[in-house]
């Protein structure tokens, strides 16, 4: 049996997240700048958006700049930056063939205007499309995203919208740019690291983590198979106990 149809589409993520992480290095084994993993990178941002679509998985993060990269070298945050305005003005179409909502998290009002503009559009355009949402995770930092969220709730304390005692999880949860959102059951991240580096802290307390040494560059519908399926076989127990699980 091929691996996408053993996969339990009942007991499917709603959101899956991902760290698309190996660029750098994938090039680096084809004798290549840097840039040209990154440009190889896309490939796999449209095989695996079109598998979680396909499966039915209802949002999609991917985390493709992180504040922390701009301390790259210029060339390389310029490229990056052209890249994601070629790459959004080329995929609307598609997302809009498959019914696929862009949207963003980050601080991209910092971003260079071309990219802004065209990430605004992309997401304008494609805003009425329901069966998957597609989140881009740009200029963006988790701890900064955290941060944000006190200082909208501070202001609503000091406007006298809002008592602290009546401060909870839901209300500290929709102060954040995911409000709305479902949290991600499961967390891939490639390349063979196992770190976070700053990625959704506050939304991946009980996700599912599972790291693959594939270099993003290679990810295919399959790998994004294998990852679901390894989730699939997990027991997530939520602080229970395993006899406390109904079967
Ligand atoms: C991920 O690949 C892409 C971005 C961070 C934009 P890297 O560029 O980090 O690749 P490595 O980790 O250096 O191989
Ligand atoms: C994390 O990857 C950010 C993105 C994938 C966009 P990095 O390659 O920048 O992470 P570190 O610096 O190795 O932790
Ligand atoms: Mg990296």
């Amino acid at each position: 049996m091929d691996l996408k149809s053993q996969i339990d589409l009942e007991k499917l993520p709603r959101h899956i997240a991902i760290i698309m992480d190996g660029n750098g290095r994938w090039a680096k084994t084809h004798g290549q700048p840097r840039v040209f993993g990154h440009k190889n990178g896309v490939k796999a941002v449209r095989e695996t958006t079109e598998a979680a679509a396909e499966l039915g998985v209802e949002y999609l993060t991917l985390y493709a700049f992180s504040t922390e990269n701009w301390n790259r070298p210029k060339l390389e945050v310029n490229a990056l930056m052209a890249l994601l305005v070629e790459t959004i003005r080329k995929e609307i179409k598609t997302l809009n063939k498959n019914s696929i909502r862009l949207k963003a998290i980050g601080d991209i009002s910092k971003l260079p205007p071309k990219s802004y503009k065209a990430l605004l559009e992309g997401i304008e355009d494609t805003k009425d499309n329901t069966r998957m949402t597609l989140v881009l995770a740009l200029n963006y930092s988790a701890q900064w995203e955290i941060v944000e969220a006190t200082r909208r709730i501070a202001e609503q304390v000091k406007e006298n919208k809002l008592n602290p005692e009546d401060i909870d999880q839901t209300i500290f949860a929709n102060a954040l740019s995911t409000m709305g959102m479902p949290d991600p059951e499961l967390l891939i991240r490639t390349s063979g690291e196992t770190r976070i580096s700053n990625f959704l802290l506050w939304q991946i307390a009980y996700a599912e983590l599972y790291f693959t040494e594939t270099f993003w560059p290679d990810f295919r519908k399959l790998h994004l198979y294998e990852a679901i399926l390894d989730y699939q076989r997990r027991e997530r127990r939520f602080g229970k106990t395993s006899e406390q699980l109904v079967k």
